[in-house]
């Protein structure tokens, strides 16, 4: 048992009670007087402010949210060494102590779960229930990893003999780079950086570009809680600071969650030793997904059909777990797809911070025109089953929920991650059929199953190459300690955040084997 207690998960807010919701509005009304932020280059105890990258609101994009400096490769190799220099001493610091230290930090997420809350929803467009759970989970992170470190820190049972004793302990790598995606722009930061401190290294984030406010926030909650001013620094910018941080012959681990893409180029530029060099760099990546939900002819739509459309439109599906494809026994095909386009048309496309909305603005311009690229793509190729055009209005990033059907086999909208509010639905001749096709595809993140019948259930768990399969619910919203989240293949290095072996990837062990035969004392 851990000396903090039994982890627990943050309970999210009920939004459907009204002190809950009002609870969130007060948070908008803290928040709103700050705006915009002024997000600092933080290394060690300097702090400097500047203009460069500014973030705004997806549903309203002449407001600013945040405005920070542009981190430059100096300014990155300043807070690598500032992370270098505060080393030593964080990682001799007790790993309960540095466990308080995290508690204390999550308990300063709770007092300003609101205005965080309202942050997220400004900054990323998260609407109210998302963003609340986004703050529980940053939460949950600090409180997970800070207990899984102490447990670490015992050490592993070796095979002991007369005469010789064998420990083995794990200890903290180094630097650690964060560099982390918008679209859970709290959690995820805080999710790798808790794991980089609890473990005792030193971190530097890098938030993303879209979301500098917000990764301020992670590192003010952490100052709050008592790290060292050296031992977390923010370098607000972007890829460019990114892959400073990547190269930096001082950085020894990596944590990167976001897009295939930059990803596989991060490995890559990891894989190089710089001059003076004395680590192989270790990368955590977290990528892309194309997430298949398959539904057999035996399903209940009446389970099927919310969770589906949940999964696939809720955060505008720029979640990287959201359902992107939906694979239907040609049995039922018809009457889920009708009802699947009938729970479209009721959705409501709106801003982020009007409760109830489910579909808000997608996070910018680019994105938006990614989208409609997609769905030009799949109307033109194949079929617009049904879209939602009421609430997408001009002066934010709206896209319409969209449902494509009859595409070629081989469409762009069938294989690639396109980050955004459009569902495919294909007809298989049976679930073996499906599972084929999941099997074509070099993303394995999340996947879903509704099926009655167990053996079919079995057969899908033996088969299935994803990090997290969801049978007969919705396939996002994983939580830590209960879903370890992650994907295999092109979809990341198959570490499972939230997970019980997630802290190894930021350690590393030593042996240490002892003669205890004593043949007479020297003196
Ligand atoms: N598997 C997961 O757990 C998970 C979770 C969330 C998001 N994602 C993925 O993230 C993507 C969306 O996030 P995004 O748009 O922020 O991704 P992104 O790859 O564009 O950016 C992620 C981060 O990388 C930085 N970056 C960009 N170029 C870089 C470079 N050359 N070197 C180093 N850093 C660089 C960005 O500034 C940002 O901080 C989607 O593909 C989604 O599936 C995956």
């Amino acid at each position: 048992m851990s000396p903090l207690g039994p982890f627990r998960n943050e309970p999210v807010l009920e939004l459907r009670r009204a002190a809950a919701r009002q609870q969130l509005a007060a948070g908008m009304d803290e928040l709103e007087p700050q705006l915009p932020l002024r997000v600092p280059l933080w290394i060690g105890d300097d702090r400097r402010e500047g203009d460069a990258l500014v973030s705004t609101d997806p549903g309203a994009s002449e407001r600013i949210v945040a405005v920070a400096p542009m981190a430059t490769e100096a300014d990155v190799d300043a807070a690598v060494r500032a992370a270098a220099d505060a080393f030593p001493a964080w990682s001799r610091t007790p790993a309960e102590r540095r466990a308080e230290i995290l508690v204390r930090a999550a308990d300063w997420l709770r007092r300003n779960r609101a205005m965080l809350a309202a942050l997220a929803a400004r900054e990323c467009a998260k609407p109210w229930g998302e963003a609340d759970a986004d703050v529980c989970e940053a939460i949950d992170f600090l409180e997970f990893y800070a207990r899984g470190a102490i447990a670490l820190d015992q050490g592993k049972e070796l095979f002991q003999v007369p005469g010789e004793r064998n420990e083995m302990h794990y200890g903290p790598r180094g630097v650690v780079g964060v560099i982390s995606p918008w679209n859970f722009p709290i959690a995820i930061p805080m999710g790798m950086t808790a794991a980089g401190l609890a473990t005792g290294n030193t971190v530097v984030l890098k938030p993303a570009e879209q979301s500098p406010g917000c990764g301020y926030m992670v590192v003010r909650a952490l100052r709050e809680g008592g790290v060292p001013p050296g031992a977390i620094s923010l370098v607000p910018g972007d890829g460019t600071a990114g892959a400073a941080l990547v190269r930096h012959r001082d950085v020894s681990t990596i944590a990167f969650t976001g897009s295939g893409p930059v990803g596989l180029e991060i490995i890559r530029t990891a894989a190089e030793v710089p001059p003076g060099g004395r680590h192989l760099k270790r990368v955590v990546a977290e990528m892309g997904g194309k997430n298949c939900v398959i539904v057999d002819s035996d399903a209940d739509l009446d389970d099927a059909v919310p969770a589906i459309v949940q999964s696939a439109f809720v955060y505008a599906g720029q979640k990287c777990s959201a359902a992107s494809r939906v694979l239907v026994h040609e049995a039922i095909a018809d009457p889920l797809l009708e009802r699947i386009a009938g729970a479209v048309d009721g959705l409501l496309v709106g801003q982020a911070d009007t409760f109830g909305t489910d579909v808000p603005p997608v996070i910018e311009e680019e994105a938006r025109e990614r989208v409609e690229r997609y769905r030009r793509l799949a109307a033109e190729t194949g079929r617009i089953a049904a879209e939602r055009r009421e609430g997408v209005i001009d002066g934010g990033w709206f896209v319409p929920p969209t449902v494509a059907a009859d595409l070629p086999p081989d469409s762009p909208v069938l294989h690639e991650e396109i980050f955004g509010p459009v569902l495919a639905v294909e007809r298989v001749e049976n679930v073996d059929a499906a599972m084929d096709r999941v099997d074509e595809l070099a993303f394995a993140l999340t996947g879903g199953l509704f099926a009655r019948n167990p053996h079919t259930v079995q057969r899908v768990v033996e088969r299935t190459p994803v990090g997290n399969l969801y049978v007969n619910r919705s396939i996002t919203g994983a939580m830590v300690g209960r879903q370890p989240f992650g994907g295999n293949r092109l979809s990341g290095t198959g570490t499972k955040a939230g997970g019980p072996g997630y802290l190894l990837q930021f350690v590393e062990p030593h042996v240490v084997t002892e003669n205890t035969m004593r043949h007479g004392l020297v003196v």
